[in-house]
């Protein structure tokens, strides 16, 4: 059987050309934040132009744990809102390349009923996602921009497996520091004001607490070719959740949102990534 992701293995098809996935135009000479962001999590869906970037970012003293810390971030946060909130709905918007321990992988491992929208506007993600999660009905790849919040909620796929009535909760996890400040905000906005009473939003970024690494992450990702990847100090963290309730602990470095025995302690950055997740009464 043809693997679905060989167009990857290649650059994109030339004007006219048809193939497959001559839709998705995929340029592989180009980095994309999803594959960089693979190549940093030890991934192999990214090519050269991926690796530079990720090259360039690891040359930031500590940085290249943070990617591992979000991820382990994500995990406590999926497993707290299925294990203690009781939410069975989760949208994972800009969800990123399958990876170990998926939100789903951890979801439906505590709770099989669990349904899972995973969103993102890199259609690579889609190609990637509909292979891996063929065989899994309880879970949807969709392609749509945080930008857009109504190509997320009015999308017929995403809503035939979450009903919006009900509780869900949203994921943004190292998303927004990829959209331009101001513009941020807004989709903070256009999320929180549509989500249902009883549903939670997750959000987790890069930080600004002063930290000279902080902007050698940012000129890491934005002046060398990626071109988003922005630190933003604390207010403007906190002013994503406005009106919702912060859980405890509220919003701080990941690794002090809940930690587990293999969270590091230890960790010389820390403070250069916030999470919280909110609720809507
Ligand atoms: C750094 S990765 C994070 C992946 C995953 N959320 C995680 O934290 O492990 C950021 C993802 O967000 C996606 N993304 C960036 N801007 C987006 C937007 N405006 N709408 C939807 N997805 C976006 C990228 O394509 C990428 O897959």
């Amino acid at each position: 059987m043809t693997d679905p992701t060989d167009f990857m293995k290649h650059t994109a098809p030339s004007e006219g050309e048809s193939t497959p996935w001559a839709e998705t135009r995929i340029d592989t000479s180009r980095p994309s934040i999803a594959r960089v962001y693979d190549a940093l999590l030890d991934g192999k869906d990214n090519f050269a132009a991926d690796r530079v970037i990720a090259d360039h970012y690891r040359q930031v003293p500590g940085a290249p744990r943070v990617p591992w810390d979000n991820r382990a971030w994500i995990g406590r946060v999926v497993r707290w809102l299925v294990a203690e909130a009781g939410i069975r709905q989760i949208i994972d918007i800009g969800s990123g390349l399958p990876t170990a321990s998926n939100v789903h992988d951890v979801a439906q491992a505590i709770a099989p009923e669990t349904r899972v929208a995973y969103v993102d506007n890199d259609p690579i993600v889609l190609a990637h996602g509909r292979a891996i999660l063929a065989s899994n009905d309880r879970t949807t790849v969709i392609t749509a921009d945080a930008q857009e919040p109504e190509g997320i909620f009015g999308n017929p796929e995403l809503r035939a497996l979450i009903d919006l009535d009900q509780p869900y909760a949203v994921l943004l996890a190292a998303v927004l520091h990829h959209v331009p400040t101001g513009e941020d905000q807004k989709v903070a906005a256009g999320i929180r004001e549509r989500i249902a009473p009883g549903s939670y939003l997750a959000i987790a970024n890069f930080h600004d607490p002063g930290d000279p690494r902080a902007q050698g992450i940012e000129t890491a990702l934005v002046e060398k070719g990626l071109g988003s990847g922005w630190v933003r100090p604390y207010p403007q963290h906190r002013m994503y959740f406005g009106d919702l309730d912060l859980v405890h602990p509220g919003l701080c470095p990941a690794n002090e949102w809940h930690p587990d025995d293999e969270t590091p302690t230890d960790s010389p950055v820390h403070h250069l990534y916030l999470g919280g997740v909110a609720k809507r009464p």
